[in-house]
C-alpha cells in the first residue's frame, strides 16, 4: 500500500454501486478512481462495490478489462499484484436490466446483507441519462430508496434548459435533492479548489478582487485533442453546453463569488448561484463560435457544431461591473492548458517615465491560475533590473509550482468528488437551481447562433480571430509553457 503524504480521512465504509458498471465512464474514472483511493487506504476492506450492467460478465474479465486504466498506478510501484487482488475482492459484479427490471432482486440482496449497518449506499448512474427514469424507479420497487441512500448523476443532465428540468424532476421524484449528487468534474479538481483558498484563506487577494483593481479576467480551458469516437455525442452538443454550460460557468462563480460565510455546501452553491443569476443576457457580439478544419470530415457529415467558443460575460452587480469575464474553450487547441489569468489595472501615474525608466512597455499585475497541467500560480510583477544605468523597468514573476511544493501525485478529481458522497458532503456538486441557472444563460445563447456556421480553424491553433477582445482594446493572453 501507498504512504500517501497527505492523511486521508476515514470514513466508515460504504457501498458503491455503479450502475452501467461496465461501460467507459466507470472502467476510465470511476473505478481507477476508487483503486486510488483504496491504494491510499481511506477505501478499507469493508468497503462493497458493485458493477451493475446488462453483460453477464465474469469477475475476471472484467478485471482484464480494468486494468489498463489503473496502469499509472502500477507504473508508479504504487500498486502491485497484492494490491490488485485486495482491491479485486471488494468488487461484485451483477447482472442488471434497468429497463426489463431483471436483476433487481440480486442488486436487493446485495445491499440488503448489510443494511443493518445503516451504512451509505452511493447508486452511480453511470449510464445515459434517458435510462434514469428506469433505473431510479427499479432501486424505488426494489425498496433501495432509503435515508442513506445517494444518488450521483453526470452531464449531460439535459441539452437545455426544458430537457434539464425534466431529467430532474424525473430524479426528484424518486430521490430528495439532499440525496442527489451531480458531477461537474472541474470542482473536484485539485486547483479549481485552491482557488477558493486562495481567494478566501488570504488577504491579500480579497481586498483586491473587484473592479476598482481588476481590469479583465480571461479563463481559457484549451485541449489538443478532437471528438474522437464521442462524434456522435459531442456533434448534438457541441462546446457551449460541452464545457461552458457546465466547467466554464463554474469557473466564472468560483472567480466572482462572495465569500461565503462558511464552506459548505448550501453557502458556497448559494453564492455561486448568484453570480449566474447576475450574469448579464448575452447579445451576438460577445460570441464567437469555430470548428476545427477536420471536423465534418472526421463526423461524415456537414454540421454547424461548434468546437470552439469564446464569450464575453458581464458580471451584473456592484462588485464586477465594467470588468469583463472573456472565456474560450476549444478541441484541437495549440495546446492542452486550462487558466484563470486576472489582469489587474494599470498604475494610475507612472513615476519613472521621466528618469528613464519608461523604457519597457511595462505589462500591468497579472495573477495567472494554471489550472492544468503544472497546476501553480504566477503573479507577474515588475521590477528594477540589477545594476546601474538608471531605473530600468522588467517584468517579472513569483512562480508557485503545486507539484514542486507539495512533492505529491495531485489526485485525480473523480477521487475526491466519490468520496465527499460517501462522506454525504454536496459542497462540490451542483445544485438543481444552479443546473437550470446555468440553462438560463445557455439557452438564449443557443437561440442566437441556432443555424450560424462557425468559422473554421485550423487544427493546432488557438481558435479563430475573433474580435470580441479586440474591440475592448485587449488580446487574449496565450497561457504559459509548463
Ligand atoms: C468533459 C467533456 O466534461 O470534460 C469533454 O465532455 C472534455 O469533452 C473534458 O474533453 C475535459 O476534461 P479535463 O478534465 O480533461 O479538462
Amino acid at each position: 500500500m501507498s504512504e500517501s503524504k497527505v492523511p486521508s480521512v476515514n470514513l466508515s465504509p460504504s457501498d458503491y454501486v455503479i450502475i452501467g458498471g461496465t461501460g467507459d465512464l466507470s472502467l476510465r474514472k470511476i473505478l481507477p478512481a476508487l483503486f486510488w483511493r483504496y491504494l491510499d487506504g481511506q477505501i478499507t476492506a469493508d468497503y462493497r462495490i458493485a458493477a451493475a450492467s446488462r453483460r453477464d460478465i465474469a469477475i475476471d474479465e472484467f478485471a482484464a478489462m480494468l486494468r489498463p486504466f489503473c496502469e499509472s498506478a502500477f507504473a508508479d510501484g504504487t500498486a502491485g499484484e497484492d494490491e490488485w487482488q485486495g482491491f479485486l475482492a471488494l468488487v461484485s459484479i451483477i447482472t442488471l436490466d434497468v429497463k426489463g427490471s431483471e436483476g433487481g432482486d440480486k442488486l436487493a440482496e446485495f445491499i440488503a446483507e448489510r443494511a443493518d449497518s445503516g451504512r451509505p449506499t452511493i447508486f452511480y448512474l453511470a449510464i445515459a441519462p434517458s435510462l434514469f427514469g428506469d433505473a431510479t424507479r427499479l432501486l424505488r420497487d426494489c425498496g433501495l430508496v432509503v435515508p442513506q441512500a445517494r444518488l450521483v448523476v453526470e452531464k449531460p443532465l439535459g441539452h437545455d434548459g426544458e430537457s434539464s428540468r425534466a431529467i430532474n424532476a424525473e430524479l426528484a421524484e424518486i430521490f430528495d435533492e439532499s440525496q442527489i449528487y451531480r458531477i461537474d468534474h472541474y470542482l473536484g479538481k485539485e486547483t479549481v479548489q485552491n482557488l477558493m483558498a486562495l481567494r478566501f484563506a488570504n488577504v491579500i487577494f480579497e481586498s483586491q478582487w473587484n473592479n476598482n483593481h481588476f481590469d479583465h479576467v480571461q479563463i481559457t480551458v484549451a485541449e489538443t485533442v478532437g471528438v474522437d469516437n464521442r462524434a456522435g455525442y459531442y456533434d448534438a452538443y457541441g462546446a457551449i453546453r460541452d464545457m461552458v454550460q457546465n466547467h466554464l460557468l463554474q469557473l466564472v462563480c468560483l472567480v466572482a463569488m462572495e465569500p461565503p460565510s462558511y464552506f459548505n455546501a448550501d453557502q458556497v452553491r448559494d453564492e455561486k448561484l448568484r453570480v449566474l443569476r447576475a450574469i448579464r443576457p448575452l447579445s451576438a457580439e460577445d460570441i464567437s463560435c469555430g470548428q476545427y478544419q477536420e471536423y465534418m470530415q472526421e463526423l461524415g457529415n456537414s454540421s454547424n457544431t461548434e468546437t470552439f467558443v469564446a464569450m464575453k460575460l458581464a458580471v451584473d452587480n456592484w462588485r464586477w461591473a465594467g470588468v469583463p469575464f472573456y472565456i474560450r474553450t476549444g478541441k484541437k487547441l495549440a495546446r492542452r492548458a486550462s487558466e484563470i489569468v486576472i489582469t489587474f489595472k494599470q498604475r494610475p501615474h507612472d513615476i519613472f517615465q521621466r528618469n528613464g525608466g519608461g523604457d519597457i512597455d511595462s505589462p500591468p499585475n497579472r495573477l495567472i491560475i494554471r489550472l492544468q497541467p503544472s497546476e501553480g500560480l504566477r503573479l507577474q510583477l515588475i521590477s528594477k533590473e540589477p545594476g546601474p544605468g538608471g531605473m530600468r523597468l522588467f517584468p517579472s514573476e513569483l512562480n508557485l509550482s503545486f507539484g514542486d511544493t507539495f512533492e505529491t501525485r495531485l489526485p485525480d478529481a473523480y477521487e475526491r468528488l466519490l468520496m465527499d458522497t460517501a462522506r454525504g458532503n454536496q459542497t462540490l456538486f451542483m445544485r438543481r437551481d444552479e443546473v437550470f441557472a446555468a440553462w438560463d444563460i445557455i439557452d438564449p445563447v443557443l437561440t442566437l447562433i441556432a443555424g450560424k456556421t462557425p468559422s473554421l480553424y485550423r487544427s493546432g491553433t488557438m481558435g479563430p480571430e475573433d474580435d470580441l477582445l479586440v474591440a475592448d482594446g485587449r488580446a487574449w493572453i496565450d497561457p504559459y509553457d509548463d
